[in-house]
Formats: structure tokens, C-alpha cells, sequence
């Protein structure tokens, strides 16, 4: 996706808004100056909200999964120097960035990146050079939420889109499976997000699915005793050992709301719990 960057809009600021819950769609200055807003694009491209809303429907009708996909997408895209579209860049070859595609949170499990390409094509062919890649990505996470079920919300717009990723940052900014809960309060107060933020944005799990290799070890010794966590519910713990074996299967894949997997809903089973 090395030709991202000739599309991007100019500028190599990052946004630094999380839009992906409407508690936080507020709209931060843009480090440029002008504050982000919904109609950034009313007059030079109309049609862009309504290509993304086509294109994510499409790929969500053949594939469920995408939704959760895109939305993490924004996600991980929001927290490595802002919403920027840094998390598209691959490396051109001039030795300037690592990809962060190729981070611990997002190798072998980000996924999306084709939905992206297929709709800046179409907004590049309806406005040529107008819209930033990172808005595409805000727009596609909201619109993914609204198809599941979700509450919809207004995405502030006027991203520019970032002309450096970094690896590093995708590897330490973003929080990991088995961070404890003051590493991950700390990681959403590095980008000024607090609890009532982070319970929110947590609660976009209630679609999607995680990777056997990000729980396994609350299945086999989380106290380093070799012992299964027991503040998991026992039945359920032995349904996941059962199919995510001690040392294979990491890309085994379980649905992380089981009862209501691709449905952006606010019940969750309460299975993780005694
Ligand atoms: C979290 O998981 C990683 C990767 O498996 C491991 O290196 C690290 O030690 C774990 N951290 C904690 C706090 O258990």
C-alpha cells in the first residue's frame, strides 16, 4: 500500500482524535490549526460518506467478520500518532519507517487493509486528491458499528494523513491482551482518553473475535503456576482449552461476545467470571 502516499491529502500532521465512540467524536484541533468538522468535505467531495457507507456494507455483507476488523483498524491506527492512517503505510524502501503492519498487535491480525484500498480508490476517482486515507478509516469504523447494530455518530473530518509510521510505537503505545488494568489506564491517558473513555472503546469487543495466542495464558499459568486463571469461569475455560492448546493453534479464533458474536450489542455472556 506504498502508493497510499501519494493519495494523501498534503500535510503530515496527525489528527490526534479518537472518533470511535461518540463520547470522543468532540473534534480536537488538527496540530495545523483548524479544528476537524463533519462537513469538512461538503463542498469537495459530497459523495464521500456515501462511497464509504457502500463499500463497507458490501464487505460486510461477504464477510461479518470485517466490521470488527475495520473497527480495529481506526483503533490501531488512532493510537500510534494519532488518527493519521500511519497503520496503512508500508515501507517505501527509503529506510525512513518500519511498517507498523509488521508490530506485535497488529501482524498476522490486522485486517481491512483491502476494504481501504477499494474505497480511496472510488473517493480518488469521484474527487481526486481530497480525502485524507485516516478519515476513509474513521468513516469505515463508524459505519461498521452502525451495520452491526451500533449506535451511529457524526465523524469529525479533516485528517491529514501521516507520511512516517512507526513500529515502535504500534508495539508500546497500544494496550496488549495481557496488560494489567493501570498499564492500559495509562496507555488511554497517553492519549488523552480516561476510564469512562476506555470502558466505552472496550466495549467495542462486544463484536469480533480474538486470537487463541492473545489469551492463552490466562489458560495455562497466568500466576505462573501452570494453573488456569480462576477468576475464569471453569466450564468456559475448558471449551477454550479445548481448542487452544498450550504451544499451537495461535491463530485459532473464538468469538470474543460468544452469544451475540457479529452483533454490536450491549449484553455479553458472563462467562468470564465465576
Ligand atoms: C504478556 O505476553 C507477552 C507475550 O506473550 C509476554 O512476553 C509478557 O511477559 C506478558 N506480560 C505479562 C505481564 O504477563
Amino acid at each position: 500500500m506504498a502508493r497510499r502516499r501519494q493519495w494523501s491529502s498534503g500535510g503530515v500532521a496527525a489528527a490526534a482524535v479518537l472518533g470511535l465512540l461518540s463520547v470522543l467524536c468532540a473534534g480536537h484541533p488538527a496540530p495545523g490549526g483548524f479544528p476537524l468538522q463533519p462537513r469538512f468535505y461538503e463542498h469537495t467531495c459530497p459523495q464521500m460518506q456515501a462511497i464509504v457507507g457502500a463499500i463497507v456494507a458490501r464487505a460486510h455483507a461477504e464477510d461479518p467478520r470485517m466490521a470488527a476488523s475495520l473497527l480495529r483498524l481506526h483503533f490501531h491506527d488512532c493510537f500510534v500518532q494519532g488518527c493519521d492512517a500511519s497503520v496503512l503505510l508500508d515501507a517505501d524502501g527509503s529506510g525512513r519507517f518500519v511498517t507498523e503492519k509488521r508490530s506485535n498487535p497488529n501482524r498476522d491480525s490486522l485486517r481491512g487493509f483491502e476494504v481501504i484500498d477499494e474505497i480511496k480508490a472510488a473517493v480518488e476517482h469521484a474527487c481526486p486528491r481530497v480525502v485524507s486515507c485516516a478519515d476513509i478509516v474513521a468513516v469505515a469504523a463508524r459505519d461498521s458499528v452502525v451495520l452491526t447494530g451500533g449506535p451511529g455518530w457524526e465523524v469529525p473530518l479533516g485528517r491529514r494523513d501521516s507520511l512516517t509510521a512507526s513500529l515502535s510505537g504500534s508495539n508500546n503505545l497500544i494496550p496488549a491482551p495481557n496488560d494489567s488494568l493501570p498499564t492500559i489506564i495509562g496507555k488511554f491517558a497517553n492519549q488523552g482518553l480516561d476510564v469512562v473513555d476506555l470502558v466505552a472503546l472496550s466495549g467495542g469487543h462486544t463484536i469480533g473475535d480474538s486470537r487463541c495466542v492473545s489469551f492463552r495464558q490466562r489458560l495455562y499459568g497466568q500466576n505462573n503456576n501452570g494453573q488456569v486463571d480462576r477468576t475464569l469461569n471453569p466450564a468456559y475455560a475448558a471449551e477454550l482449552r479445548g481448542r487452544c492448546p498450550r504451544s499451537d493453534g495461535d491463530q485459532n479464533l473464538f468469538a470474543l461476545d460468544p452469544a451475540s458474536q457479529f452483533r454490536f450489542d450491549t449484553s455479553t455472556t458472563t462467562t468470564s467470571s465465576p
